[in-house]
């Protein structure tokens, strides 16, 4: 019996064990605490009967073990009936919707969506046929149902938007979209699915891209599907078994290793952040701080209600826009790296205004928008590099 089958366990005490198997080669009584790392493309089967079985493990493509061990964990980690892995968050997102739409279909997608998987939308699925309509951020229920036509397939949603931050009411959305006979889908790699478990609010597909905290090492690209339904599940494994798009196991063991220290990372990352977001909330040059936590946030009520805590991301707008300021603080800092990635063990910092300034987005303020990643270092360094970089925008800001 696998050591995750006690229900009464709390989740750091399950991602400890998720996905543990015996490894036969170990003999009964005994077991490595890790799985085996298979690199194996063939298979050998043990009869002829076995060639044709319907065991999608009869090949390396879709994984062997230490894959299936992670799907385990994941599973476990999303509560769902299922979950598959791919070999970034960007091909879990694509996969996960063409495992829903077909030709002739609409698909509706927050206009906060990350980047690539607008692009996706608007390149790859238009070109097959499928419409996308965009919906603001922080549409409510209705106004994202006024969007359905009867080809409406799936409602696609990514809480908190990239980069401006703004919630969505996950659990209203997917009532409403399932009392309409469509499909929910959610980019939850922001929640990770230890903040928010969006199978547990209604949402029929959750997606994460495991390269952010899942992995927390900056150093393997993975995504996930989760699934409620083993009809959408084995649809995702379809798409899995048909675009080839394979998962190497030695990532599968990194991911795998990580997730057991998940639950205590993101505490760090949740109340360092917390700390640098207070603080930088009393500094004349800023002017917003795109945090939930803090009470004064828009979307406070919708996460203290949906969200166990909070991450290491959160947006800051500066009080002036000018470019060469906003250069001056990225170029100020010298702890933060300047880099897109985010969920790992170091602090990074990106500006965002390139990314949101264009007219589907709805994103109005006038100051630089920067994003923060709240590392694993001591918060009081980070906030005295931060104030090192808010000197050197002040500065700039003088210039003439
Ligand atoms: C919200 C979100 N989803 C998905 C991805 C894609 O992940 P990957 O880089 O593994 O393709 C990213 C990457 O930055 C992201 O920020």
């Amino acid at each position: 019996m696998s050591k995750t089958a006690n229900p009464d366990w709390r989740e750091a005490t399950r991602l400890v064990h998720a996905g543990d198997s015996p490894d036969a080669r170990l003999g009964a009584a005994a077991r490595g605490v890790n799985p085996a790392v298979q690199r194996a493309s063939t298979v050998l089967l043990p009869d002829a009967a076995s060639l044709y079985s319907s065991d999608m493990r009869s090949y390396g493509r879709t994984g062997l073990g230490v894959q299936a061990s992670l799907e385990a964990a994941i599973c476990e980690l999303e509560h769902g009936s299922g979950a598959a892995v791919f070999s970034s968050g960007a091909a879990a997102i694509t996969a996960a919707l063409m495992a829903v739409l077909s030709a002739g279909d609409e698909v509706l997608v927050s206009a906060g969506v990350y980047a690539p998987t607008r692009r996706f939308c608007n390149g790859i699925l238009k070109r097959f046929g499928v419409v996308t309509r965009y919906f603001s951020p922080r549409a409510t229920a209705d106004e994202v149902m006024a969007l359905a036509s009867p080809n409406t397939r799936a409602v696609m949603l990514e809480s908190p938007a990239s980069l401006t931050f703004e919630f969505q009411d996950i659990p209203a959305i997917c009532a409403a979209a399932r009392a309409r006979g469509i499909v929910s889908l959610i980019d939850n790699t922001w929640g990770a699915s230890v903040l928010f478990k969006p199978l547990d609010a209604g949402i029929d597909l959750s997606i994460q891209a495991l390269t952010k905290y899942a992995s927390g090492g900056s150093d393997v690209f993975m995504g996930s599907v989760a699934t409620r339904d083993p009809v959408h599940g084995a649809a995702v494994r379809e798409i899995m078994q048909d675009t080839g798009w394979a998962v190497s196991p030695d990532d599968c063991y990194t991911v795998l290793r990580s997730l057991r220290t998940l639950p205590l990372r993101m505490a760090r990352h949740g109340a360092s952040a917390l700390q640098v977001a207070q603080w930088l909330e009393q500094q004349p040059e800023v002017a917003q701080v795109l945090c939930p936590a803090l009470p004064g946030s828009p979307d406070h009520e919708i996460w203290k209600r949906d969200y166990s805590g909070l991450n290491g991301l959160f947006g800051v707008v500066l009080k002036s826009g000018s470019v060469k300021a906003a250069s001056a603080f990225l170029d100020g800092l010298s702890l933060f790296g300047l880099g897109f990635s985010w969920g790992g063990f170091e602090s990074l910092a990106v500006l965002g205004d390139p990314q949101v300034r264009n007219p589907g987005r709805g994103w109005s303020a006038s100051g630089a928008l920067m994003r923060l990643h709240i590392g694993l270092e001591d918060p009081h360094d980070l906030i005295a590099d931060l104030r090192t970089g808010l000197d050197a925008f002040a500065a700039a800001c003088e210039e003439p």
